[in-house]
């Protein structure tokens, strides 16, 4: 499973980076206002600068609400950087703006998407990505995790290439249980990744192999 980061806080991705083994970054505007810049354009260069590779990808959300000016947003965001993946919602004209760019080869991630139904149309409409909410559907009273489970069940049963983010993660247990059920990223809070960095048990073995090592070569 890959980890992408969910958020638009660069000193968070750059601390983030060091790491070496994030492949993304997935924004949406709440994400950005919530840094206190209206600037998305600088945000999203600075972040494509940062996470690289060949396989990197950094989700910028459309904000347009017809099909037409999706289409003339993302093709203009898509050119800000060649590893933008454009954010489209799972609408009807969301979907009309995919099979569109999906044709011209613009990677897309279809957002707010919290049914099966919906991330079969997308995977059909040519989506790289479906990101299924899972906190939000957990918030909601349904199984967010189920959800993942059933749309990794039928891409792979219909050999559709569309990957699937397990996104609005909220702990690490979502992480645990994003990677047993196969989803090909999860997409995660930078707190939450270091929660998934960090156990108190090797926080102990660390201090009682040093006090061990001091104590012999006093
Ligand atoms: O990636 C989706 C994410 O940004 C939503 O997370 O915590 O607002 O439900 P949350």
């Amino acid at each position: 499973m890959r980890i992408f980061l969910d958020t638009a806080n660069i000193d968070q991705i750059r601390q983030a980076a060091k790491l070496g083994i994030i492949s993304g970054v997935t924004t949406n505007p709440s994400l950005v206002a919530k840094e206190a810049t209206a600037d998305y354009e600088t945000v999203v260069k600075t972040i494509c600068s940062i996470i690289t590779g060949p396989d990197s990808s950094v989700s910028v959300e459309v904000l347009a609400e017809d099909t037409e000016s999706m289409i003339k947003e993302a093709r203009i965001k898509a050119s800000w950087a060649p590893n933008v993946t454009i954010k489209i919602p799972a609408t009807a004209e969301g979907l009309q703006a995919i099979s569109a760019l999906s044709k011209e080869n613009i990677e897309v991630n279809m957002t707010l998407c919290f049914s099966l139904n919906q991330a079969l149309l997308g995977a059909l409409a040519g989506a790289t990505y479906v990101s299924p909410f899972v906190g939000r559907l957990d918030d909601a009273g349904h199984n967010g995790m189920q959800v993942v489970k059933d749309m990794l069940d039928v891409f792979k049963h219909y050999q559709l290439s569309t990957q699937v983010i397990a996104a609005s993660i909220r702990h690490p247990q979502h992480c645990v249980a994003a990677a047993k059920a196969g989803a090909h990223i999860a997409t995660m809070p930078y707190s939450v990744l270091m929660q998934m960095i960090h156990h108190p048990l090797t926080d102990i073995g660390v201090r009682r192999f040093l006090d061990d090592w001091k104590r012999i070569s006093q």
